[in-house]
C-alpha cells in the first residue's frame, strides 16, 4: 500500500482515493507518525500531502527526518515538497504573490515522475511559499515563471516533489503523474480491488472482535446498511442492529427501513422509539452546532440504554465516512460542521468504535455495497444525514415545523421519482428557513412560511453543484407544496454550489 501523510489540506484524502482508483490500496495517516512506525507498516510509497501552513512557522506540522532514509519512495506535494526541501537542506521562501489556480509548467528534465508526459502541461497551483533552492543532489524537473522550481527529484533516492496539486482534476496530467509515482517509482502491481477491501475488513473485524458482541447503529441509509451487512458477514449473530426513530425521520421512513431489513436481510434489528427524548432535548435550542452535538450525544445515550438492556455489548459500529471526519475537523483540517457521528460523540463511552468505512468516500461505499450484493434501491438511496430533519428545520425544532419539512419533502421526493430524476440528482430535500412572508391565497392575505427546495449533483459530497431540474418539475413541486402543505405560501429554489454553501443548510 501507499500511505499519505496528512498535512491538512481539505482535499488530501483525494490523493488516497486517486491512488485507490489506480488499483493500489492507500490510506491517510497523521503527520506525527514516526519513521519506525512507517517501517512497520511497510508501505511501497509515501506521499506528503499539501497543507495550509508555512514550514518555518513553529506551529506548522513537521516530519520525522528519518522517513527520508527508509529507502521508500516519497512524493511531496506543495507543503510536502517544501518540507522535503527544508529538511534536506534546500531553501523555502515566501512567494512574492500567492498563486492560486491554473498555471502552465515546462518540463525541462524528465524523471520517472514525468515519464511519457508532454513537456508543457497545465497544472493546479495553490500556495503561499515556494521552494527557492533544491537540496543537494536534486534535479529541477519543471519550472514556471512564477515558480522556478515547480518540481524536483532525486532519482536514486526515489524522492520527488511537486509544487502543484496532481490530485485535483484541473491538473491536466495529474493522474498520469500519480500513476508514474505509484507504478514506476514505487513499483506497485495495481491489483487491489474493492473485493480485497472487503476481505481485508472482514479479517480486521474478526481479529478485533473475536467472540465479543457488536451493536450497530443502523439508519437505513447506504453507509450504515453497508456496515451492517459487512459486519453480519464477518461475525454473524454477534451483531445486533439498533434503529433509532428520533422523530426526525422522513415520512414513512421508520416503517420502510424496518421492512427492508426484515424482508431483505437476516439481520437482527431492534427499533427504538426515542422521539420524545430527542425533541425534549432539542427544545429551545437554535444554534446549529449545538443541535448537532445534542443529537450526537442523545444517539449514544440511547445506544447505551439499549446496550444495558442487551448486556455485554463491547463495540459500537458506525457508518462514518471520510467526508464526515474531514468536515468535523481533524488535527490539521478546519471544522466545517460537526457531523453527528464524529463531533457529537461524548467523551466517555462504554463502547469501542468500529468504523470500517472511515477511509472511503460515498461513491466508493456504493461500489462496496454492490460488491456485497446489497440491492440497488438501498445502494443508490440518496444520503440522509443522521441529525435528520432537525438540521433542515432551521433554528428551533418544533413538531409543527417538522411537519412542514416532512410533508414538503415527501412531495419533492414523489415528483423526482415520477419524473425519473432519482439517479441524476445526488440529493434532494426541502428546508424550512424560518422566515415568513406575505401571500394571497383564496383572496385572503396570508403571512406564512417559506419552504426552500435543495437539489444538488455531486460525486462524493465534498463539492456539489445545484441541479438544473426542469422548470415544469419545479413548478409542479411548488404548486403542490403551497396547495397541500398547511402554513406554506412561498417556495424558493436554492441555486448555490458547495463551496461556498454546504449541501445542508445547517
Ligand atoms: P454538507 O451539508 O456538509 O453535507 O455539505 C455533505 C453531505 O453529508 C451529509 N451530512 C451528514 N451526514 N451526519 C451524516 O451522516 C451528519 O451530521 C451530516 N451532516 C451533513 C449531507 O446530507 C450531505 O450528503
Amino acid at each position: 500500500k501507499i500511505i499519505v501523510l496528512d498535512y491538512g489540506s481539505q482535499y488530501n484524502q483525494l490523493i488516497t482515493r486517486r491512488i485507490r482508483e489506480l488499483g493500489v490500496y492507500s490510506e491517510l495517516y497523521s503527520n506525527k507518525i514516526s519513521a519506525e512506525e512507517i517501517r512497520e507498516l511497510n508501505p511501497k510509497g509515501i506521499v506528503l500531502s499539501g497543507g495550509p501552513g508555512s514550514v518555518y512557522d513553529d506551529h506548522s506540522p513537521q516530519i520525522d527526518e528519518e522517513i527520508f532514509n527508509l529507502d521508500i519512495p516519497v512524493l511531496g506535494i506543495c507543503y510536502g515538497m517544501q518540507l522535503m526541501a527544508k529538511q534536506l537542506g534546500g531553501g523555502v521562501e515566501q512567494a512574492n504573490h500567492r498563486e492560486y489556480g491554473k498555471a502552465t509548467i515546462d518540463v525541462k528534465e524528465t524523471s520517472s515522475l514525468f515519464q511519457a508526459l508532454p513537456d508543457e502541461q497545465i497544472v493546479w497551483m495553490s500556495h503561499g511559499d515556494l521552494v527557492t533552492e533544491a537540496p543537494n543532489g536534486f534535479v529541477v524537473n519543471a519550472t514556471n515563471p512564477s515558480c522556478p522550481i515547480a518540481s524536483f527529484s532525486h532519482e536514486t533516492k526515489h524522492l520527488y516533489g511537486v509544487q502543484f496539486h496532481p490530485e485535483v482534476k484541473h491538473s491536466e496530467h495529474g493522474n498520469d503523474l500519480l500513476k508514474n509515482f505509484v507504478f514506476n517509482a514505487c513499483e506497485c502491481d495495481g491489483e487491489w480491488t474493492m473485493e480485497n477491501f472487503i476481505d481485508m475488513q472482514l479479517e480486521k473485524i474478526r481479529e478485533e472482535v473475536k467472540d465479543r458482541k457488536v451493536l450497530c447503529a443502523l439508519s437505513g441509509g447506504v453507509d450504515s446498511s453497508v456496515v451492517a451487512v459487512l459486519l453480519h458477514e464477518a461475525i454473524g449473530d454477534q451483531l445486533t442492529c439498533i434503529f433509532v426513530d428520533h422523530g426526525l425521520l422522513r415520512k414513512n421512513e421508520a416503517d420502510d427501513v424496518m421492512k427492508m431489513f426484515e424482508e431483505g436481510f437476516n439481520i437482527n434489528v431492534i427499533k427504538v422509539d426515542a422521539k420524545d427524548r430527542f425533541l425534549s432535548k432539542l427544545s429551545g435550542v437554535s444554534d446549529p452546532e449545538e443541535k448537532r452535538k445534542i443529537i450526537g450525544n442523545e444517539f449514544i445515550y440511547v445506544f447505551d440504554d439499549e446496550a444495558d438492556k442487551l448486556k455485554d455489548m463491547d463495540y459500537l459500529a458506525q457508518g462514518t465516512l471520510y467526508t464526515d471526519i474531514i468536515e468535523s475537523g481533524t488535527d490539521t483540517a478546519q471544522t466545517i460542521k460537526s457531523h453527528h457521528n464524529v463531533g457529537g460523540l461524548p467523551e466517555h463511552m462504554q463502547f469501542d468504535l468500529i468504523e470500517p468505512l472511515k477511509t472511503l468516500f460515498k461513491d466508493e461505499v456504493r461500489k462496496l455495497g454492490e460488491e456485497l450484493g446489497i440491492p440497488e434501491h438501498i445502494v443508490w438511496r440518496q444520503p440522509f444525514p443522521g441529525p435528520g430533519l432537525a438540521i433542515r428545520t432551521l433554528g428551533e425544532v418544533t413538531e409543527e415545523k417538522l411537519e412542514i419539512v416532512r410533508e414538503s419533502d415527501a412531495i419533492l421526493r414523489e415528483e423526482i421519482k415520477l419524473n425519473d430524476l432519482e439517479k441524476d440528482v445526488w440529493q434532494y430535500f426541502t428546508v424550512l428557513p424560518g422566515i415568513q412572508s406575505v401571500g394571497v391565497q383564496g383572496d385572503e392575505r396570508t403571512y406564512n412560511h417559506t419552504v426552500g427546495l435543495r437539489a444538488v449533483t455531486s460525486v462524493d459530497g465534498m463539492t456539489s453543484d445545484w441541479a438544473r431540474l426542469p422548470w415544469d418539475v419545479l413548478e409542479k413541486i411548488s404548486n403542490r407544496i403551497t396547495n397541500e402543505v398547511n402554513g406554506v405560501n412561498r417556495v424558493v429554489y436554492d441555486i448555490t454550489s458547495k463551496p461556498p454553501a454546504t449541501i445542508e443548510w445547517e
